[in-house]
């Protein structure tokens, strides 16, 4: 799910520095932006618990790690974590470790079974009863809420933000998600879609305008079918459009089997909603589309990109790409390559088929690409997405482009780094000396690379 993207990475909680701090908590987040808008709420319900955070697991007493499920990959890397929490453990035995998220959901109590150092289990839904859980295994037992639920939205709970800068901000919008993509696990970990009710959704926009945010992204596993009492994804755009006109409004994920016309319109009409669109093709045959249980077709697929190439002539679009796929031939998979070259992404994200036990996928079809044909379709589609990122990069060369500041740039604290109002990654050269993350620069675009554009402020407003 869009801008930051990096799916599958753990990231520390910063420090929020209390004088004198009684328990202190760590939290660690892999996966999605989802799960990062998760481990927020959870900070928020721990806060009110009496909780401080640390970002040192060393000095931690509650150790939380919010995982994701969505590849075998992700889980191997949870596994080795829970090998270090241990180590830890042996040193500071009051510790506790709970794990959340996707994979405590997937494998509920297997996950106390073969790891000791997990004390407590939370899924996605469970995090409004994190108290009475740790109060649990305080008093001597381990502690498992996995129950899904159709009703949660955690619509009436305060996320704690924890990103440094205040700058950006998620909202999940929905949770779960009803497609069956045979491939995937999200639904089995997430269960059934349901909408936040759209007064709360706008509430928290306006907060964060309140609160100087700049940048705000709507999140759901499939934002197009959120469904508030009737109210759609296109009105919900408009609401939060109208209660923040001064914050640029982004979202994810599109899936392209329910993007209507009617969102892009909407997008089009506000000068604040971002024309940034994430739309994941996963594949570009029809046989393997279908197998995929997607629900359109590559010829669909194409016709949206062109909807949304005639209502935002200045959009971005990126994609996700899975490669080896049950059944994929190198025909097929010359089809995915084919489409690419058509629909020319600013981006791709490209996965290698991880077969998800009890999925549709697994229980249907076998897992018959060899490993090493599937790391060198992948190799293909970066070599194919990057020549043209590239070409889409440099075509923003000598244009000039607002820029929202996010970060100092990680190459050299002269620079800033920070995204163009269409979502391109872009570095800001020198501009360290008279901006800060929050600015919105006019940047003259002077060099470009597969991965970012760079440039120079022409002035600030
Ligand atoms: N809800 C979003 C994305 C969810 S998961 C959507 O429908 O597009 C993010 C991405 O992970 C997917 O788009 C897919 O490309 C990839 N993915 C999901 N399951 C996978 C699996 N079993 N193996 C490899 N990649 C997978
Ligand atoms: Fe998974 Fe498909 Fe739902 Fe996305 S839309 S979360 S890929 S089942
Ligand atoms: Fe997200 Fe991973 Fe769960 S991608 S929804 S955290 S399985």
């Amino acid at each position: 799910m869009a801008l930051a993207h990096e799916r599958v990475f753990g990231q520390r909680a910063e420090a929020i520095i209390y004088p004198e701090a009684s328990y202190k908590a760590y939290i660690e987040t892999y996966g999605c932006q989802m799960n990062f808008a998760d481990s927020e709420l959870v900070a928020g319900i721990l806060q009110t618990t009496g909780y401080t955070f640390t970002p040192s697991p060393e000095e931690a007493d509650l150790i939380l790690i919010n995982t994701c499920a969505i590849r075998e990959h992700a889980e191997e890397k949870i596994w080795q974590r829970l090998k270090y929490f241990a180590s830890i453990k042996r040193q500071r035995s009051h510790l506790i470790v709970g794990v959340l998220g996707c994979m405590a959901e997937r494998l509920k109590k297997k996950l106390l079974e073969e790891e000791p150092v997990v004390d407590l289990i939370a899924g996605p839904d469970s995090y409004r009863h994190l108290p009475q859980l740790i109060r649990q295994v305080e008093s001597g037992t381990k502690a498992i809420h996995v129950l899904l639920s159709r009703e949660e939205t955690y619509a009436d709970m305060a996320p704690l933000r924890l990103s440094p800068h205040r700058v950006s901000a998620y909202i999940s919008i929905m949770r779960g998600c009803n497609n069956m993509c045979s491939f995937c696990i999200v639904p089995f970990t997430r269960g059934r879609e349901r909408s936040r009710p759209w007064e709360s959704i706008v509430q928290e926009v306006e907060g964060l305008a309140k609160a100087g945010y700049k940048e705000i992204t709507l999140l759901g596993q499939n934002v197009d079918s959120y469904n508030d009492r009737g109210l759609r994804f296109a009105q919900l755009l408009s609401k939060v459009a109208e209660a923040a006109p001064n914050v640029w409004i982004r979202f994810a994920t599109s899936h392209p089997k329910d993007m209507l016309d009617d969102v892009l319109e909407t997008i089009s009409l506000y000068p604040n909603l971002t024309p940034y669109i994430h739309l994941p093709v996963q594949a570009g045959s029809d046989a393997v589309l279908e197998r995929m249980n997607r629900g359109y077709s590559a010829e669909w697929y194409i016709q949206r990109i062109e909807a949304i190439r005639r209502y935002l002539p200045e959009a971005v679009i990126s994609t996700d790409i899975i490669v080896g796929f049950c059944g994929e031939t190198e025909a097929d998979f010359e089809e995915t390559l084919s489409l690419m070259r058509t629909v020319r992404f600013d981006s791709v994200y490209q996965f290698m088929y991880s077969e998800r036990p009890g999925t549709l996928a697994a229980r249907r079809y076998a897992d018959d690409v060899p490993p090493q044909v599937k790391q060198e379709r992948l190799e293909r589609v970066i070599a194919l997405a990057q020549a043209i990122s590239l070409e889409r990069n440099q075509a923003q060369l000598n244009s000039q482009q607002r820029v929202l500041v996010e970060k100092p740039s990680r190459r050299d604290p002269n620079d800033l780094a920070g995204r163009t109002f269409s979502g391109r990654a872009i570095v800001v050269r020198g501009a360290a000396a008279f901006a800060q993350p929050g600015d919105i620069l006019s940047v003259n675009v002077t060099g470009a690379s597969s991965a970012t554009l760079i440039g120079y402020a022409a002035s600030s407003n």
